[in-house]
Parts: C-alpha cells; sequence; structure tokens
C-alpha cells in the first residue's frame, strides 16, 4: 500500500491549483489529478492543455501527471475499482485544493456547501478507503471571520461570526479534516485573497481583488454614472478608505504550500500563507482607477448599449452588500509557522506597477470572459532553473 510517493492533487484546473500542478511537476514530484471534464474538453485534454501551457511559458519539458476522472460530488469522487486500486497502491498524501468560491448560499445542497464541506467530506472518504493517512487541505484566511485583533495559526473555531457562507463553509471543512481519525497529519494552509502572479499579472479566476477592478471597468465602460474616481468607487462599494486588506499573489502562495507538501517536518501544522504589509483601500482604489482609466476603454455617450443607472441599481447592488463586508478591514494574521517553513521565500511586494499588470491582464483579457468559440489558452511567461522556479 502506498509504495511510492504520489501527491494526489484536486482542484488542478482552477487558478491556484494550476500554479501548484506546475510547482510539484517542476520539482519532478510524482502527481496525480483528480480532474472532471467539460461540455467542450475531457478532463485529460484540460490537464495536458494546462501543462502544455506551462512547458511553453518556462520553456521546458515537463512530466505529466496521472489523471483520473473524478467528481468531489459523487461518492469516493467517482473513481472505479481500478483507479482506487491505483490510488491504495501508488498516493501517499492528498492536496485537497478544490473548492468553491460561491460567498452566498444557505442551502447546503447548493454552492458554497456542496463542494467545500460536501467534497471535504467526499475527500476524506476516499483518503480512507485508500489508506492515505496525509492531507494538505487548502482553506483560508477568513475562516476567522470577523474577528479583530490578532488571529493565530493555531487559532480554531472560537465563536466567530463569519461574513459570509463561503467563509462558514470552510471553517466547517478545516474541522473535518482536523477532526478525521483515520488522518496521521492534516496540514492546514490559509491564504488570504489571492491575486494573480507577481511577475506576469496572469490570473484565471476573477475575486476579490478583481471584484473591485470589474465594477471599476463597469463603471467607465457600461454605466454613465460620471465618476470613477477611486473615492467614488469606494463609497459606492460603502468601504472605508483606512481600512487595509491582505492580498498574496498566487505564486507565492503556491510555492509556499509546496514547500509544505515536500517536507515531513511541516506536517500537521497550520500556515497563514498572509502578507506581512496588507495594503490600504484608499491606495487600492487608487491603483484600480488608474488601470481603469489606462486599460479599459470608455464607453461613448451615445454608445447604444449603454447602460444608465437603473441597470446599474439592477444588476450591480445587489452585490455590494457583499463586498461591504468582504472588504471589511482584516485582523492582523500571525505567520510563525510560515516564516519557519519560508523564511527564504519572502511575499512579493504588491506595490502599483505589481498590481497595475494584474489589473491590465483582467482587463485584457475581460475577467476571464471570451465569445463562445475563442480558445485562450495563454499562460505566463516565468523564468526557471531546474529545482527553482523565480516568483
Ligand atoms: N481565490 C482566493 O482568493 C482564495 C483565497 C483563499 C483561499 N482560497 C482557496 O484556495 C483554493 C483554490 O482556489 P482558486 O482561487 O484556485 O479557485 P478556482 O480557480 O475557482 O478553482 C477551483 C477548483 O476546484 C475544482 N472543483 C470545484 N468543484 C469541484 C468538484 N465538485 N469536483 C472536482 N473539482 C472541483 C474546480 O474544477 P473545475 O475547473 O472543473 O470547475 C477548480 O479546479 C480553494 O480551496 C479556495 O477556497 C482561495
Amino acid at each position: 500500500m502506498n509504495s511510492d510517493r504520489t501527491t494526489l492533487l484536486t482542484g488542478a484546473t482552477g487558478l491556484l491549483g494550476s500554479y501548484l500542478l506546475r510547482d510539484l511537476l517542476f520539482a519532478e514530484r510524482s502527481v496525480a489529478v483528480i480532474a472532471r471534464p467539460t461540455r467542450r474538453a475531457s478532463a485529460h485534454e484540460r490537464i495536458e492543455t494546462l501543462v502544455r501551457g506551462w512547458e511553453s511559458s518556462l520553456g521546458i519539458g515537463l512530466p505529466r501527471p496521472v489523471v483520473l476522472v473524478g467528481d468531489l460530488d459523487r461518492p469516493l469522487c467517482g473513481l472505479g475499482g481500478a483507479d482506487l486500486g491505483w490510488v491504495r497502491e501508488h498516493c501517499e498524501q492528498i492536496v485537497n485544493n478544490a473548492a468553491s468560491l460561491t460567498f452566498r448560499g444557505v442551502d447546503r445542497d447548493a454552492e458554497p456547501w456542496k463542494t467545500n464541506v460536501g467534497g471535504t467530506v467526499t475527500m476524506l472518504a476516499l483518503a480512507e478507503a485508500a489508506g492515505i493517512r496525509h492531507v494538505h487541505h487548502v482553506s483560508t484566511a477568513y475562516v476567522a471571520g470577523l474577528r479583530t485583533g490578532i488571529v493565530l495559526e493555531d487559532d480554531g473555531n472560537v465563536g466567530q461570526e463569519f461574513g459570509n457562507d463561503y467563509e462558514a463553509s470552510k471553517a466547517e471543512a478545516e474541522l473535518l479534516v482536523r477532526a478525521a481519525p483515520h488522518l496521521d497529519t492534516a496540514t492546514i494552509y490559509r491564504p488570504s485573497i489571492i491575486v494573480g502572479d507577481s511577475a506576469t499579472g496572469y490570473t484565471s479566476t476573477y475575486h476579490g481583488y478583481y471584484a473591485a477592478l470589474r465594477l471599476g471597468h463597469t463603471l467607465l465602460t457600461r454605466v454613465s454614472l460620471g465618476s470613477t474616481s477611486g473615492r467614488a468607487l469606494l463609497t459606492l462599494l460603502g468601504i472605508d478608505a483606512d481600512s487595509r486588506k491582505n492580498f498574496v499573489p498566487v505564486d507565492w502562495v503556491s510555492a509556499v504550500i509546496a514547500r509544505g507538501i515536500a517536507s515531513h517536518s511541516a506536517r500537521g501544522r497550520t500556515y497563514h500563507l498572509t502578507h506581512p504589509e496588507p495594503l490600504a483601500m484608499e491606495f487600492v482604489a487608487e491603483v484600480i482607477q488608474e488601470a481603469v482609466e489606462s486599460y479599459s476603454v470608455a464607453a461613448a455617450p451615445d454608445a447604444p448599449d449603454l447602460c444608465d443607472e437603473q441597470w446599474f441599481a439592477d444588476h450591480l447592488r445587489v452585490q455590494l452588500d457583499l463586498y461591504q463586508r468582504y472588504f471589511r478591514t482584516d485582523p492582523s494574521f500571525d505567520h510563525p509557522n510560515t516564516s519557519t517553513i519560508a523564511a527564504d521565500l519572502p511575499c512579493p511586494a504588491l506595490d502599483r506597477d505589481t498590481l497595475l499588470r494584474m489589473s491590465k491582464y483582467a482587463i485584457q483579457h475581460n475577467f476571464g470572459w471570451f465569445p463562445p468559440d475563442a480558445v485562450v489558452t495563454e499562460l505566463p511567461r516565468a523564468s526557471s532553473r531546474r529545482g527553482t522556479l523565480a516568483h
């Protein structure tokens, strides 16, 4: 059982998962992924496209992961006898990275509960069935909910109120992983708000920072509200200009988790993957203003599809109360465990130029929305040496 040291990764087709896949393959680790098909591509095709993209971006060949077609919505991910036998024989640890980033949903049969809690139950059942005794679980720093002050890496649930159902579902999932009696180690990673690649600006998902950027972009391109100033944006979002939020680039988050996956002595702890220098929302709003004024194309006053305030009220305001809670001031996340395993991996600065690069990427890629027939396979260029990825 578990005769080699394959790492089984979920969520490899997502933003963080694609970087984890890159970093694990680059480090020449044996990797298997659980992935599901889309209407357009099989699970194998999706993973092959990703790995080819990384090969082209890195300028080197990469080994291929074993692709297991599976879905966290199905018992044991729907893995049949042969696949389950293969997992039992080869996999030593699971990286449970798949999740739903849906913020709101009270129905526990729907997102975010279905994937975040139900999917974690499924992953734990798979670990038990396959005799896997080590789980690395990607959580979020916002399991701290609406807490203020200092949040310790070792803090679990302390009766905190949550800002949304996503946070509550992730907190519940953490508890399930920690309590699983069949695991020897549960290692928890808690990133703050993940943004794009610190070097290239690349992203494939558009949550958090990008939601505010998209609002500024929409104001400029679709709504005749007049002002797109950073201050006006903060007012619209109901955000205190002095509040500070914690953003971390995806390449750094992945590099630290890959470090944790590779080190037996790192197992069993909780890691805050948070930035030592949270950003003032006033600065974030200024960057958003500069980005939309530089990269978005303002709608002409006589554009036929120009929307008015009523459109704005109907389509966007319903989302704003979510983001008002989301962009509240963060607590201070302590991070001694992360500092121990990643002392030589400082989190890259998120300065104006870096945020502008990320914003430009998002705007130029239309926040991930493309006409149905568009094919987008571009991945960022990254410099590489065997054994080390620059980030
Ligand atoms: N983004 C952030 O700001 C942030 C911050 C803190 C923590 N996190 C955590 O980081 C992790 C990765 O987030 P991300 O931003 O990379 O998310 P993402 O881009 O939305 O990717 C989510 C991944 O989960 C997979 N998935 C969802 N439901 C699944 C199911 N039923 N079966 C199999 N796979 C399923 C998706 O597969 P498909 O491609 O097939 O849909 C995708 O690969 C999550 O655990 C998230 O909670 C994210």
